[in-house]
């Protein structure tokens, strides 16, 4: 399996591989919208002998409070293909994906999604640090990674999205 940085010719590919993963189109638009909007993003792939299976998207987050505001970023969607998943292959993009956030500098990273996988990642329950999401979710499946030890220190506030992620 290779990951690598995904480049235009990947599109089609990634939108397809996102469509069928999801079992619906909109994290695909979702993608393809923030790329067309050019939302500065962190976008890994996934191949295996040659064949697009796989495919991370980190975007940036604004994390606002009373006493200011700064940025992280967030990773998802995340997909592979329906063939080939529970192979490793979304943990790679994932391990990946966030060693790439902390080389962009990026301090925290936050995801939305299943409490089960993501803390094999260093993910945390980010309500218990004064982290809410804009979204009203589940309490347990908005986490946190420090990127950098003691990022977390003195950090509260809500996460706010591309306003793109509103519409999914
Ligand atoms: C979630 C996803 C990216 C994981 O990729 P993957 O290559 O299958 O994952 P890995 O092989 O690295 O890891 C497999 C582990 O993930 C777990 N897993 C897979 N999908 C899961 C889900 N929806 N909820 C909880 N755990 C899940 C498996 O049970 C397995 O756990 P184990 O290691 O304890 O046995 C992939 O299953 C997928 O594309 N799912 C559909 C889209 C989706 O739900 N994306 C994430 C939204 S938050």
């Amino acid at each position: 399996m290779t990951i690598r940085w995904e480049t235009a010719v990947d599109a089609a590919k990634v939108y397809e591989v996102e469509a069928a993963a999801f079992g619906r189109p909109a994290e695909a638009d979702l993608v393809q919208k923030l790329q067309q909007a050019g939302v500065e993003a962190i976008s890994l792939v996934a191949l295996l002998d040659d064949e697009l299976v796989g495919h991370v998207l980190f975007s940036p987050v604004a994390v606002k409070s009373e006493a200011g505001e700064f940025t992280a970023v967030a990773l998802g969607p995340i997909a592979v293909s329906p063939h080939h998943q529970k192979a490793g292959i979304g943990s790679a993009l994932c391990r990946q994906g966030i060693e790439a956030c902390r080389e962009a500098g990026y301090e925290l990273a936050f995801v939305l999604g299943h409490p089960s996988y993501y803390p094999r990642f260093g993910f945390m329950p980010s309500a218990p640090h004064g982290l809410h999401c804009q979204f009203n979710a589940p309490v347990e499946a908005f986490m946190v990674l420090e990127l950098v030890p003691g990022a977390l220190q003195g950090k509260q506030g809500t996460v706010f999205y591309h306003p793109l992620f509103a519409g999914v």
